[in-house]
């Protein structure tokens, strides 16, 4: 089949085209049906159908004789460690891990929180956890006790998985004092703690409440595999929306393992005798998607990295991990690449190591950047492919299909949307479609299988924030267009969303921090352009009255706060005191304006300010500041 061809069938007739693909999968009970509406007004994929995650990416590869075939690579240039585990020797891992926990008192549909660092360990508590039916909510290592504190509260899991550090370049990062000051933070309280214990940190445990995982794996027994319907909840992941409370992404078992195992051969062209490696972290949907589960299902090797693309050791890890892996198909943040191409523009590191098992380099996390995209291509050699996707739809919605139908690249274009995806652009209430033109990106509904079925606990939060916007479609957020040949170009986030190093903040959780200032009445948090990170976050703040400050320290105190509140990921490093921000006539701060100077942009004011001199003078601050983004030639 050709990609029209797939493309028509799975948007033509989605239900046929699924249940062909769920096939394809060993169920315990195949389903009957594809899409169905639900009670609660929306819809869900394969209702009927049971079967376990952890089963179909570990048992159903042993049972079919490839338990020795390796499943998963762990790299660690931070602890110089390599490690491989067969399938049949990460299935053991994960069934005695699955058995602690179950000793525990964790069940089917009961929450875990897995707070860890890149070790095979957060590899295998996650499938511990998708054997027992329970819901794991992974939480990033770079978020703050207070972040995990907000997880704990709305996931209210019953056990939390850690380490005793994380390793971050060279410095060691102890995890136990922050999950300790979370549950303290936290008004939910956890029953117990499981804590892997690193060579490079030993915690101190609390008798009470903590259990060291060797010492519980070894009290305990292995545990099977349990049934679940395709709908229940596999995990929950949180992601930044517009306001301070992060918003808690449903995955469901069936419609996922359906879709991911899809795309591990449609879009990245993997065999099970291929080595995939997502250089990312397991607290991203990249790592759930992509380190765990797409290439566990599909049978291929995993590689999971705890490193940087830079300085563990130089600009060569990378080339590295290919040569020393015999990696096929790479996927990594175009930040990533943009931090190689700064260390060593010219690629001189590359030439030291043997890449030719290289296929094909994808990227995503944030739009791939023609120069990012031009150094990539020349240097590596191979196709390089900007897809792009979200925490919420789980893989991509639009890419090159590589293992479909290859085809010809546009730079700046993350390609044509994938099978399943029904892709427009729309604008205004009249939701319009347009070709050519900038427009909100929309999906017609419904969803493929493997996209979110809700916010955890909040489904009016989910119909508001995502289906409202557009009758009968899902609003991605993102705006963008669509040229005459159908390849989409995603142009930037429609609400208050940045997109730092790859990794998606909320300003208006930061703004929360900032007012928290006592000497701050009103502020605005925006992200400017950043030549490595693609954005950072600035704070514009404005002092209460008759308040003065030392504008430095204030600027130090405020960076201090977003650490310790969101936590050293947000990368805030910069807060300017204005007099004024410009405003509607009903108090409203124009942050869309404030985001249109910041990116060189024309501005549009609206008929609706309070004041139009508050526009060049902010405008004139920010120039000063350094804060307007400077034209870049492509
Ligand atoms: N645990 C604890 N802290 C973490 C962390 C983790 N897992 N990950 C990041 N941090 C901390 C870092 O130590 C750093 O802290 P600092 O301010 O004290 O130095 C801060 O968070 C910012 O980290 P990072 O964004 O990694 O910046 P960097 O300057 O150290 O490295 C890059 C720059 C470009 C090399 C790095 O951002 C990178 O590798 N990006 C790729 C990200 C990626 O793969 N995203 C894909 C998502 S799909
Ligand atoms: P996250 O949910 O963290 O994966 O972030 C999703 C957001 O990152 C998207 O809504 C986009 O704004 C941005 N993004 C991810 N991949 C791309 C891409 N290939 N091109 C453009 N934007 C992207």
């Amino acid at each position: 089949m050709t990609y029209k061809d797939e493309y028509i069938a799975s948007t033509q007739h989605p239900d046929e085209f699924w249940l062909e693909q769920a096939q394809k999968l060993a169920w315990f009970q195949p389903p009957q049906k594809g899409c169905q509406p639900t009670d609660n007004g929306y819809f869900d994929w394969f209702r009927g159908g049971q079967l376990n995650t952890s089963y179909l990416a570990l048992d159903h590869h042993v049972k079919n004789g490839r338990g020795d075939k390796t499943a998963l690579i762990y790299d660690s240039p931070v602890t110089q460690t390599t490690q491989h585990f067969t399938y049949k020797e990460l299935l053991n891992r994960v069934a005695e891990f699955a058995g602690g926990l179950s000793r525990l008192g964790v069940t089917k549909g009961d929450r875990v929180i897995i707070y860890m660092p890149m070790i095979p360990q957060a590899v295998i508590a996650m499938l511990a956890c998708a054997r027992l039916g329970a819901v794991h909510s992974v939480v990033f290592g770079g978020f703050a006790a207070n972040e995990l504190a907000v997880r704990i509260d709305d996931a209210k899991p019953v056990v939390i998985v850690t380490a005793s550090c994380g390793i971050e370049g060279n410095k060691v990062l102890p995890y136990k004092p922050l999950v300790d000051e979370a549950i303290s933070l936290a008004e939910h309280k956890p029953q117990a703690c499981v804590l892997y214990q690193r060579p490079q940190l030993i915690a101190e445990l609390n008798e009470a409440t903590d259990h060291d995982w060797l010492s519980l794996v070894e009290a305990s027994v292995p545990a099977s595999p349990v049934a679940v319907d395709a709908t229940d909840p596999l995990y929950v992941l949180y992601t930044s929306g517009t306001t301070g409370k992060p918003k808690g992404v449903v995955r469901d078992n069936g419609g996922h393992a359906v879709a991911l195992h899809y795309s591990m051969g449609a879009i990245y062209g993997i065999s099970e005798d291929d080595i995939f490696w997502a250089a990312s972290d397991v607290g991203w949907v990249v790592g759930h998607s992509y380190i765990v589960y797409g290439p566990l299902i599909k049978g291929a090797t995993t590689v999971l990295y705890e490193g940087k693309p830079i300085g563990t050791p130089d600009a060569g890890a990378f080339w590295r991990m290919i040569e020393s892996h015999k990696v096929n198909v790479l996927f990594a943040a175009p930040t990533a690449f943009r931090a190689i191409r700064k260390a060593d523009p010219d690629a001189e590191f590359l030439s030291k190591y043997n890449t030719s098992s290289l296929r094909t380099l994808f990227m995503a996390g944030e739009r791939l950047d023609p120069p990012t995209y031009f150094w990539a291509s020349e240097k590596v050699g191979v196709p390089v492919i900007d897809h792009w996707w979200q925490t919420e739809t789980g893989w991509p919605i639009c890419s090159n299909p590589m293992g479909l139908e290859p085809m010809a690249t546009k730079p700046g274009s993350s390609s044509v949307p994938t099978p399943g995806f029904n892709v427009k652009v729309l604008q205004g209430a009249d939701e319009q479609q347009i070709t050519g033109e900038k427009g909100a990106i929309a999906i017609k509904l419904p969803l493929p299988p493997g996209c979110l079925t809700t916010i955890w606990q909040d489904h009016q939060r989910f119909v508001d924030g995502y289906l409202r916007e557009f009758e009968g479609y899902y609003s991605t957020g993102d705006n963008g267009y669509v040229d005459e040949d159908g390849y989409v170009f995603i142009m930037g986030r429609t609400d208050d969303v940045i997109n730092v190093a790859g990794h998606r903040l909320s300003t208006g959780e930061m703004e929360e921090v900032l007012a928290g200032h006592p000497a701050i009445a009103e502020c605005s948090v925006i992200g400017i352009h950043d030549a490595l990170k693609g954005q950072l976050p600035v704070g514009l703040v404005l002092l209460k009255d008759g308040v003065t400050v030392d504008e430095q320290a204030l600027e130090q105190d405020l960076v201090q706060r977003v650490r310790d509140k969101i936590g050293p990921v947000a990368c805030f490093k910069r807060a300017i005191v204005v007099n004024r921000l410009p405003k509607t006539r009903s108090g409203k701060i124009l942050r869309k304006l404030l985001r249109q100077i910041a990116a060189n942009e024309s501005v549009a004011v609206p008929s609706t300010i309070d004041d139009p001199s508050s526009v060049s003078e902010i405008e004139t601050l920010m120039r000063e500041k350094g804060l307007v983004n400077k034209p870049t030639a492509v």
